[in-house]
């Protein structure tokens, strides 16, 4: 697929996704949509990729949100937009399905789609004059691309309920106090600071990474029984991999793991 509005870039075993929209302030029109979704299934069949990091280009903006003009287009229609919250949804979902992390960079506004787009990711990391925010009640409507439900799990339903009703838009510190934001770097400092911490959760085994992620995610909605029930199940499986053994003999021999992934 030839993409005409994200940017999709490999440097070692990471992916880069830029959303290339700038004069719209990245706004996610469905094309653009489309095209992240090609691009994500391209890096999940990717073996030599070992993680995703999606971010906005230009200097303002991550992502304004969803295509305030495409919207009106449909919403006079009964079930247009409801189609496409649907599909911006199966869009975002397919990063639970990438099978390796996902970071989102945020340098500038993250807005409405781009914080819904923001919370699909595993990690995210935030330049300090980022602003976040779900301003759809402003527009008469509500987040349709999961993020009523995601902020309410990644944050708190409290939160969730503030950043909705109010539509304010929050600053990077106050994303980060309420844990939307992992991690906070100076502007000039985004780039390599995402990278370092990517890099940081590459050099770990493989498939320990994507069963930890795994348990977090199905365990999303369980109860802490069941939960512990779904973890054991993946702790029993990592216990069975090489990179078990050689986890715990690179600690006691002193050295670095190789890890294979097998
Ligand atoms: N959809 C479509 N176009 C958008 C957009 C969106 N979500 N967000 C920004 N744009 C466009 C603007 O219409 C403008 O286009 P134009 O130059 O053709 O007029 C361009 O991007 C620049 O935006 P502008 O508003 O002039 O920049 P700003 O610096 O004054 O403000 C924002 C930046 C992000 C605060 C402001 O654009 C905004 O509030 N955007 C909408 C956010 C939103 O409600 N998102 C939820 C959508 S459901």
């Amino acid at each position: 697929m030839n993409y005409e509005n994200i940017l999709l870039a490999k440097e070692g075993r990471v992916a880069t996704i830029t959303i290339n929209r700038p004069d719209k302030m990245n706004a996610l029109n469905h094309q653009t949509l489309n095209e992240l979704g090609h691009a994500f299934d391209a890096v999940k069949d990717d073996a030599a990729i070992g993680a995703l990091i999606i971010t906005g280009s230009g200097e303002k903006a991550f992502v304004a949100g969803a295509d305030i003009g495409e919207l009106l287009e449909v919403a006079g229609n009964d079930t247009g937009a409801a189609e496409l919250a649907g599909y911006g949804q199966s869009v975002f979902r397919r990063l639970d399905d990438l099978g390796k992390p996902s970071v989102a960079m945020i340098n500038g506004f993250a807005l409405g789609g781009g914080t819904e787009l923001a919370l699909a990711c595993t990690l995210r990391t935030a330049s300090t004059n980022a602003r976040m925010g779900l301003p759809e009640v402003s527009l008469g409507i509500i987040p349709g691309y999961g993020g009523s439900q995601r902020l309410a799990r990644i944050a708190s339903p409290g939160v969730a309920r503030e950043w909705i009703l109010t539509g304010d838009m929050f600053d990077a510190a106050e994303a980060h106090r309420v844990g939307v934001i992992n991690r906070l770097f100076e502007p000039e400092a985004l780039l390599e600071g995402t990278q370092e911490l990517v890099k940081s959760i590459l050099v770990k085994g493989p498939i320990a990474l994507r069963f930890g992620m795994e348990a977090v995610l199905n365990g999303w909605d369980m109860d802490q029984k069941d939960g512990e029930t779904l973890e054991t199940q993946y702790f029993g499986k990592a216990a069975l991999t090489e990179d078990m053994r050689e986890g715990m003999a690179a600690f006691l021999e002193k050295r670095r793991p190789n890890f294979t992934g097998k």
